[in-house]
């Protein structure tokens, strides 16, 4: 039998950070509003581009599991903010980082799309199809928002988290390392309660974009209920298939969506805060970038311990949902480190913004 481990992980947080003081300035909405109702007091704002936080993410990650970009065999991109339709992001990232011996697809299941992605590096390893994975969750969601509407502006951040996955052979039982259950699942049927209109080939190619159609938009409260139920079943799914159960677990690493249905999913689980990671505060919620960022910051502040049971679990557009239940292995110390960084900020919060909010203000006037 053959399993994935993780063996590295890296994330990139822009340096610029959009706080709910910015945010003030630009919607009616208050510090106090924000963060009460989700959690979050600020988020980063990217200056380059998606590849661009791709590739240091997912340098810090190979240097973590002491690999060279000649080892991986697979790039799985997730993302619903791609440079370009083709090539894909992943590929993008191949060059970039001379992963010349790897294939590379990209994967959109929105925010569940880590999960996604994890599961599918975990299959082809148990599979025997490849046995060096990268998954990286990456996302430059500010590209979508509009800076005018407090409904969703206040929620999403740019970031990207990457993992690598490798293969350990004959895994003792299930006391050994590795993924030991998962859970995926979708309902199209829900589709329309998060949608990003833009970026795909409905329409005229002789339309021009339309604000009105540029936008991510989602129906709150609707999402809030889905996601609550969607990752409590999805979780004990897992588990089940996992042989285990919620006291089992030692850290759930969920999607930071909002801190209130963080909290919810993980009360109705019989979670304790310290069987929770939360970095939705300075983070928001950067969709398939959410998980890899929030397990680095636990490995960074020594949440997880060599042996735990760790569970991802999120939901997302689509409506999609998915867990993975793992036992960490020995090691949760990074073998390296590396320097990758973005460039310098050489512009303030509002000059980024600018052209987004000059953008959509024909839909105020
Ligand atoms: C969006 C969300 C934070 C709103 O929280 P909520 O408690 O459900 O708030 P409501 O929708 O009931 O809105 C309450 C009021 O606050 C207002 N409001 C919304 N955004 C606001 C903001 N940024 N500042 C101040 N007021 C705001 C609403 O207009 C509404 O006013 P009304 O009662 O006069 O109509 C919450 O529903 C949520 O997080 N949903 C999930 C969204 C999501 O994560 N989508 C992506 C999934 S991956």
């Amino acid at each position: 039998m053959t399993r994935a481990v993780i063996t590295g992980w890296g994330k990139c947080r822009p340096p610029l950070s959009l706080t709910n003081a910015d945010l003030e300035r630009l919607v009616e909405t208050s510090d106090e509003w924000i963060a009460e109702r989700t959690g979050i007091t600020e988020r980063g704002l990217c200056h380059m581009e998606t590849t661009d936080m791709a590739e240091v993410a997912a340098r810090h990650a190979l240097a973590a599991a002491g690999l060279e970009p000649t080892d991986l065999d697979l790039i799985i991109t997730c993302t619903l903010t791609p440079e370009v339709s083709c090539p894909s992001a992943a590929c993008s990232l191949q060059e970039r980082i001379g992963a010349v011996n790897a294939a590379a697809f990209d994967l959109n299941a929105a925010c569940s799309g880590f999960v996604y992605g994890s599961v599918t590096a975990a299959s082809m390893i148990a599979a025997g199809a490849k046995r060096t994975v990268l998954v990286v969750g990456v996302e430059k969601l500010h590209f979508l928002m509009d800076y005018r509407d407090r409904n969703t502006c206040v929620l999403f951040g740019d970031g990207a988290g990457a993992v690598v996955y490798e293969a350990i052979d004959d895994p003792a039982d299930s006391s050994g390392p590795g993924v030991l259950g998962t859970d995926l699942g979708a309902d199209g049927v829900s589709g329309s309660t998060m949608v990003v209109p833009t970026l795909g080939s409905r329409g005229e190619l002789t339309s021009t974009r339309d604000p009105a159609n540029s936008r991510l938009h989602f129906e709150g409260q609707a999402v809030f209920k889905i996601a609550v139920r969607g990752m409590i079943d999805s979780v004990c799914r897992a588990l089940d298939r996992a042989g285990l159960t919620a006291d089992d677990v030692d850290l759930v690493v969920p999607h930071q969506a909002n801190e209130r249905i963080i909290r919810a999913a993980a009360s109705r689980l019989g979670l304790s805060d310290d069987q929770v990671m939360l970095n939705i505060a300075t983070h928001g919620n950067t969709s398939a970038a959410s998980i890899p960022m929030a397990l680095n910051d636990a490995l960074d502040t020594g949440r997880v311990r060599p042996g735990d049971i760790v569970v991802f679990t999120a939901f997302g557009g689509g409506v999609t949902w998915g867990s993975v239940v793992l036992r960490w292995g020995d090691r949760v110390e990074r073998l390296g480190t590396s320097d990758a960084a973005l460039d310098p900020v050489e512009v303030t919060v509002d000059e980024l913004l600018a052209k987004n909010r000059e953008f959509f203000a024909p839909l105020y006037d």
